[in-house]
């Protein structure tokens, strides 16, 4: 095909606006927030200038937008940061940087306090020992968390709130920082929403530096670049990479937020940020069709889960795993239950049914009317605050969970950093905790000078959640603050040229321009490809190849280079997708970063020879673990002009007995 050029001949150039800044933070979600925040407590008082863009609208975007109804990290005073590090290695197999780990577990209380200082309802446990509901126990006044008031745990770890507008509490905070950097600093504008960024830009003398990003609006035809000292990269994880088991009119439906397109791991890949532990996913068991949360019904509610003849298929099937799993089978971390579930699953023991019925039968046995129905609502709150559309699941197959058990399914794999899951980028530690090689400067500061994550970015330490992922943003926010500081006398320039950027970012607008009429029906068109069309290909491929639902996450050194052939034809043709407007030229750019995305996932698969996640996905070819050769990190560097993979092992070190 003819080799792509736009001149803007067939398409409207786009307006280009340059923003120069100090601070630039990429994302708006829980880690961008935190970052906010706390660099304004920090760099405001120096005159340093911070700049958040959110490809969506900072007070609904990111995994918190339709709400929570759990913190699920809070330390307290019954756990220690250690405790919290054994928790967190035990979910995730063994291998996690224990020094990133331990120091999120010893900051991360004071964001969940700040959170209630900010007007977050979170539960608290009486004097009789009974759980008040947040909204009520502010009513009543009780202690705050700070002041020494008793959280209701779900769970160890999780404490429960009512947290339908939790996203909104945080991103006023943010916002109001945001408002006092500008009047301190004089800046007109320092939150842009609705912006996408593409690619971010190094700096001109030094390519191992960051200098600033690139994108555009998704509302209006403008370029956007950005200059800047350091950047948070914190756009979230990654959804829509594999087929997803919704389809037809439940299409779009995911666990994870839609926003969230692999732009953190594809533009970190690119610019040269050593990657982590990209072979780990997260398969969420939820409630089917709805992926409504289980947490609260296991934790809380003490619900519990059986195959179709009544087993618990955990107990049932622990022996037999133990042969390929050894002791891991008794922590029954995550992945590991997930395991046990398709056991069963695959024997053709389905459906698995989690019986909240049951569970709030029992519950209720000693407990007034009242209390019943007070029960009753926490119970649909669960769902009101976060899921909703699990509550309209039920009601569309005339189910009430209180009455009928419901269906437990795995989702489709996403690739993230702060859940059950710790993909990511490979990040200096905190410095006074954790070997020299683990500290090169700057806490949460990647490979890349002066480029930091946090939240779903940082690898290799996942069981963040919300809290955690505010808490890293804030650690980066106060570490960006110090690099500036400590860079005041340097200048940076990124080495793009803003016209070339625009018609690199727009050339599918052009392609539309040129192609469209060619064809009578403007999908098929031997010209282009559609992004939708682009986005089925590339998840028919990593489902089949790289294990997602369709192989029952089974894949095999054998299946992912077969599929390594079929990227690369995938690969070749996105450069000819088309887009008919802004908003298919985002739906363009985020295939382009799931694809970068999906593929550091499979050839970090192809690289560890052995299954350490059974339950997220399983090599066929090395169906056990195995700790002798392979207790070890993975890491990745790519090389954005020759496209190709260094894959290597990093040493793991154990830090707390
Ligand atoms: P996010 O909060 O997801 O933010 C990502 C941000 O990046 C968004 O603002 C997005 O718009 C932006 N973005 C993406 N791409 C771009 C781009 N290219 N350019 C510009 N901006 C971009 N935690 C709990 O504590 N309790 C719970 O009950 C709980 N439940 C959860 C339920 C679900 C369904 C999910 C998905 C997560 C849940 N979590 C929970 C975890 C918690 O929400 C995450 O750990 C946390 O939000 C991660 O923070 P983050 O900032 O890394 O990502
Ligand atoms: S979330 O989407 O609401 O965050 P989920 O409901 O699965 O996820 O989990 C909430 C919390 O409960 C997480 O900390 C998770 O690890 C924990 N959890 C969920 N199910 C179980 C279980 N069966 N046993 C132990 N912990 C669980």
């Amino acid at each position: 095909m003819e080799p792509k050029v736009n001149n803007f001949e067939f398409s409207e150039k786009p307006e280009i606006a340059v923003h120069e800044t100090d601070i630039l933070l990429i994302g708006g979600g829980m880690a961008a927030c935190g970052s906010a925040f706390e660099a304004d407590r920090w760099a405001t008082p120096q005159g340093l200038r911070i700049t958040m863009v959110d490809k969506a609208a900072t007070d609904r975007s990111g995994a918190v937008a339709m709400g929570l109804s759990a913190i699920n990290t809070y330390v307290g005073q019954e756990n220690t940061p250690e405790d919290y590090v054994r928790y967190v290695r035990n979910d995730l197999m063994g291998i996690i940087r224990e020094d990133l780990v331990f120091d999120l577990g010893r900051l991360v209380d004071d964001s969940v306090h700040l959170f209630e200082d900010w007007g977050l309802p979170i539960w608290k446990t009486d004097e009789e020992g009974r759980s008040v509901d947040g909204h009520t126990s502010k009513k009543n006044e009780m202690p705050s968390l700070r002041d020494g008031g008793k959280p209701v745990r779900s769970g160890r770890w999780q404490v429960m709130i009512n947290g339908e507008s939790y996203k909104k509490v945080i991103a006023e905070a943010a916002k109001s920082a945001l408002a006092n950097n500008r009047k301190h600093t004089g800046v007109d504008q320092n939150h842009f929403e609705r912006v996408f960024i593409v690619k971010l830009l190094s700096d001109k003398d030094d390519p191992t530096r960051i200098a600033g990003a690139a994108g555009f609006s998704v509302r209006e035809k403008k370029l956007y670049v950005f200059k800047c000292k350091t950047a948070l990269l914190a756009a979230g994880g990654c959804v829509n990479v594999f087929k997803t088991r919704a389809t037809g009119e439940g299409q779009g439906r995911a666990w994870f937020p839609v926003w969230n397109s692999g732009s953190t791991y594809a533009m970190a890949a690119e610019i040269g940020a050593e990657l982590t532990m990209m072979e780990n996913r997260f398969v969420p068991a939820r409630f089917k069709d709805g992926y409504g949360p289980v947490g609260a019904w296991f934790l809380l509610f003490k619900a519990k889960a059986t195959n179709a003849l009544g087993e618990d298929y955990q107990e049932k099937n622990k022996e037999e795993s133990r042969k390929l799993y050894g002791d891991y089978v008794d922590s029954m971390g995550t992945c590991m239950r997930n395991h046990m579930m398709m056991i069963d699953m695959k024997a053709g023991l389905g459906p698995i049914k989690i019986h909240t019925d049951v569970a709030l039968q029992k519950l209720s046995e000693t407990m007034s009317k009242k209390e019943i129905r007070h029960l009753e609502s926490e119970a649909w709150e669960d769902f009101l605050d976060m899921t909703i559309t699990q509550a309209g699941v039920w009601a569309a197959n005339n189910m009430a969970p209180e009455k009928v058990p419901s269906e437990l399914m795995p989702s489709e794999p996403y690739l993230l950093g702060s859940h059950a899951g710790c993909a990511g980028l490979w990040t200096s530690g905190p410095g006074d905790f954790g070997p020299e090689e683990w500290h090169w400067g700057y806490n949460r500061m990647t490979t890349v000078d002066g480029l930091f994550t946090a939240g779903d970015g940082v690898g290799a330490s996942g069981h963040k959640f919300s809290s955690g992922s505010h808490t890293e943003g804030r650690i980066a926010g106060k570490m960006m603050t110090a690099y500036c500081l400590d860079h005041k006398d340097q200048t940076v320039d990124y080495a793009e040229d803003p016209e070339e950027l625009a018609k690199e970012i727009f050339m599918p607008m052009e392609t539309w321009g040129k192609h469209s009429g060619y064809t009578t029906d403007p999908d098929i068109n031997p010209h282009y490809i559609r992004p939708a069309m682009l986005q089925q290909r590339l998840q028919k491929l990593m489902d089949e190849y790289v294990g997602g639902v369709g192989t029952w996450y089974m894949t095999s050194k054998y299946m992912l280079e077969e599929g390594f052939y079929y990227m690369e034809m995938l690969k070749e043709d996105s450069y000819h997708m088309c887009a008919e407007n802004l908003h298919e030229l985002l739906r363009a750019w985020e295939n382009f970063h799931r694809i970068l995305a999906g593929e550091a996932h499979a050839r970090h698969i192809h690289f560890r020879e052995e299954t350490r996640y059974p339950g997220y996905y399983y090599r066929g070819d090395h169906m056990a673990i195995d700790d002798e050769n392979w207790k070890c990190f993975v890491n990745s560097t790519y090389d954005k002009a020759t496209g190709e993979w260094k894959i290597f092992k990093k040493d793991y070190q154990q830090l707390v007995a």
